[in-house]
């Protein structure tokens, strides 16, 4: 425990101190890519994918349109936004303390509310890498997993997806057998800063585990500029939610807490 909190504490310094940009940079050059070359063209050139209403329905994914059930999303999409623009945040980390809170359920629909604003570049990234889920969500088969393109074994472009002009979403394949070394890698930090570089999204949504059951979440959230934690109404313990507080908030800004099927007139409902 002492390692890793060691360890954390060096890649924070190191990302306050901006030397990860040194190692994004060499990961730039290297892949031949050019930050002030042409950020539409990377976007068109990703693979297009089509997603299917009914399979996003079944995943409680209500937000590709504008209807009556993506309010609630909608407007926490615009909450988030202001504050993140406030304070010139891009990245964003969804966790919560225990699992089966709707972390993936909001990280599809914040990303789907997300691709409605038309002026926006946004991108999503499952970093649930022990239970990957947002493949599934978008019934979708990817051929190469996120722990790929992190490494650099696969590059980015080959690994992640457009949907519409403005939202990339880069899945996970299957579990990985060592997360934690991916989640905590200097390597994955500099990739996704060369990432944010080239491509420039106003918004990344990293879909995360829970808090409370490995240190997963504790590696990775350095790489974030603030975070929001689902609780679920009929499940999350008191307790539980102050140490997934204490714990997220040791590493990176709270955005804010989202209460999670909450039963409201005998209907569940999702409010922000
Ligand atoms: N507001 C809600 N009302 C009812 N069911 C919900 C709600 N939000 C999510 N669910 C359901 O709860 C289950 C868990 O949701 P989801 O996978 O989004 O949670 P998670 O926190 O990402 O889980 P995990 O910790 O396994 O990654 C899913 O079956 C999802 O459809
Ligand atoms: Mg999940």
């Amino acid at each position: 425990m002492e390692k890793l909190q060691a360890a954390l504490d060096k890649a924070r310094k190191s990302r306050i101190g901006n030397a990860n940009s040194n190692v994004a940079d060499s990961i730039r050059a290297a892949d031949g890519t050019d930050a002030n070359g042409d950020v539409a063209g990377l976007w068109a050139a990703l693979p297009a994918i089509e997603l299917r209403e009914a399979g996003l329905l079944k995943h409680r994914v209500v937000t590709r349109t504008a209807r009556q059930e993506a309010t609630p999303f909608d407007i926490l999409r615009t909450k988030a936004l202001l504050q993140m623009r406030k304070n010139g945040w891009k990245r964003l980390a969804i966790t919560s303390p225990m699992p089966q809170s709707g972390k993936s359920t909001m990280s599809c629909n914040l990303a789907l509310a997300l691709s409605r604003q038309h002026e926006l570049r946004s991108m999503l990234f499952d970093f649930d890498l022990r239970d990957p889920t947002i493949a599934s969500f978008f019934d979708m088969d990817p051929k190469y997993g996120i722990g790929e393109a992190m490494m650099g074994t696969v590059p980015f472009e080959s690994q992640a997806v457009r949907y519409q002009s403005n939202l990339i979403i880069s899945m996970a394949q299957r579990e990985e057998a060592d997360p934690t070394r991916i989640l905590l890698a200097d390597e994955t930090g500099a990739r996704l800063s060369a990432i944010q570089a080239e491509y420039e999204p106003d918004v990344m949504i990293f879909d995360l585990p829970s808090v409370l059951v490995n240190d997963d979440t504790r590696a990775f959230l350095k790489n974030a500029d603030c975070a929001l934690i689902v609780v679920r109404a009929d499940s999350t313990q008191h307790n539980q939610f102050e140490i997934c507080k204490r714990e997220v908030s040791e590493q990176t800004s709270l955005l804010g807490v989202v209460l999670n099927a909450y039963r409201h007139n005998k209907k569940t409902v999702q409010t922000a």
